[in-house]
């Protein structure tokens, strides 16, 4: 898939019905994205489980409410960022997305990012870092360290299911929000980023 000349009318047609991983099998529908198409803010999770599978839509279960809690305090709102998956068809039971599938996937990813042209990418979760910030990531380690990656600032946190799981992770994932908001405003504002 040539990135160049793509525009999303081209990105919908390559992704309708399709086949190029096993994901294909056992899905409801292709989640590909919500959001806003020219956010500033872009976030990128692993792929889209049950809920996400029936509606369609990314981050509609557990986890994508309290994400939208969580954006809320860190003063964005679902509606200005964009928000779409590593993989756009659930992996079953959930399961970690397999290498030969995220490489499926991923052309349809960069797409989108050359479309969106975010000023920020946030990685939520390992599997999200580990194909778009660094490949060897270690979230606990590494969660909140911006990088910048050509024309974007990329930050990993943690999965918000895994904030479900274990609260004391809260306050690091608003803080790695708060900084992603933070670079926005500074480039807005023309200041200097140091990474
Ligand atoms: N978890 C993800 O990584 N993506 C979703 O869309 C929902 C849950
Ligand atoms: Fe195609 Fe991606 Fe779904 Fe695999 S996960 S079938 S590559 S849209």
């Amino acid at each position: 898939m040539a990135l160049l000349r793509f525009d999303w009318d081209t990105l919908y047609r390559e992704l309708d019905g399709c086949t190029k991983c096993g994901l294909c099998k056992g899905r409801h529908s292709i989640v590909i994205s919500d959001g806003d198409p020219h956010a500033e803010i872009m976030f990128i999770g692993e792929g889209p489980g049950r809920e996400e599978d029936e509606q369609g839509v990314p981050f509609v279960g557990a986890a994508g409410r309290l994400f939208n809690y969580l954006l809320e305090e860190a003063g964005l709102t679902r509606e200005e960022i964009y928000i779409c998956n590593i993989v756009k068809c659930r992996p079953p039971q959930n399961r970690d997305p397999f290498p030969e599938e995220a490489e499926a996937c991923l052309p349809y990813l960069r797409a989108q990012i050359a479309l969106v042209r975010p000023k920020v990418i946030v990685c939520l979760g390992r599997i999200a870092a580990r194909y778009v910030y660094d490949s060897e990531i270690q979230i606990s380690r590494q969660r909140g360290q911006v990088r910048k990656k050509g024309a974007f600032y990329v930050i990993p946190t943690y999965h918000p299911a895994a904030i479900l799981r274990k609260q004391e992770l809260t306050n690091d994932f608003v803080w790695d929000l708060n900084t992603a908001r933070r670079i926005r405003d500074k480039i807005n504002n023309g200041e200097e980023i140091l990474v």
